[in-house]
């Protein structure tokens, strides 16, 4: 088995389930926040996944504005377009961030959440990012740099092997490190960087930490010598620690915004 994730009919579900957990709806109101929408305006959500976000965004800019989501996905696009049914202000379109489908200038606003670190070719996507972006415009990309990542264990040395499997869900698990040098060559000027905690001290089922620790389990099962019996012990380890009150997780979102500048 080998290959970044896959975002199957299962994976699609496994996503919008937990990104309902009151870690993700956090960060998705402070992304919101950041984003200063206003009516009318054309956004733009690269890799819009469950659409959670989509309308959120749609409800912003309103009946007179336009919210777009692409996802190279076909069962995620399912799953938004049935999450924002009824907002007339919603586009859905299947298709890579590498290729967007849309005309030059189009947006007064894009966001990517937990997205450009699955793409190989970045210097291609922000280039078309750029491309597509009204001059002005501003951007928000937020990802996560899986260094950042704390999570107490009793077994340090097969949790990391585990941890380095889990490395290659992703394109890049470290882009926000050198996300910066790349925004600045495809043509932006930063405006802002900032760091969003998730924090679990406790484990609960409906945390963000519970539920990546199961994407964790069921990704490296049977990949590079983890068989499914590790893979499962080493969950279990944590929810055992969890009964004890021993379990802590915390790893951090990195936020980029930037604007496409203006034509002087
Ligand atoms: C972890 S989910 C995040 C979804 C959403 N942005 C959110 O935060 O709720 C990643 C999404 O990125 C999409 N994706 C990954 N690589 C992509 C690419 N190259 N072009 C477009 N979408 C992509 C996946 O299909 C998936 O829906």
């Amino acid at each position: 088995m080998s290959g970044t994730l896959e975002f199957d009919e299962r994976q699609a579900r496994a996503v919008e389930i937990m990104y309902q957990n009151p870690d993700v709806s956090g960060q998705r109101s402070e992304v919101l926040r950041r984003l200063e929408l206003r009516q009318g305006e054309a956004v733009l959500d690269v890799g819009s996944g469950p659409g959670l976000l989509l309308r959120d965004l749609a409800l912003s800019v309103g009946a007179g504005g336009k919210a777009v989501g692409l996802d190279m996905s076909a069962p995620m696009i399912a799953i938004a377009s049935r999450r924002c049914e009824g907002l007339p202000q919603v586009a859905l379109r299947q298709g890579g961030a590498n290729e967007l489908p849309f005309g030059d200038m189009t947006f007064d606003v894009a966001v990517s959440t937990q997205v450009y670190e699955y793409v190989p070719d970045m210097a291609g996507a922000l280039a078309e990012l750029f491309r597509v972006m009204k001059p002005g415009g501003r951007i928000l990309i937020l990802d996560t740099d899986w260094d950042s990542l704390v999570l107490h264990t009793e077994d340090r040395a097969r949790q990391e092997r585990i941890l380095k499997i889990w490395d290659e869900h992703l394109a890049d698990p470290h882009l926000p490190a050198t996300l910066s040098p790349k925004l600045r060559a495809a043509g932006f000027q930063i405006t802002r960087r900032e760091i969003i905690p998730l924090l679990n001290a406790e484990y609960h089922a409906n945390s963000f930490a519970a539920g990546v620790l199961d994407g964790i389990r069921s990704f490296v099962a049977g990949r590079s010598g983890v068989s499914k019996e590790e893979a499962d012990g080493w969950a279990q380890s944590l929810r055992d620690l969890g009964a004890r009150g021993e379990f802590f997780f915390s790893i951090n979102r990195y936020v980029f915004q930037a604007i496409r500048p203006a034509i002087k």
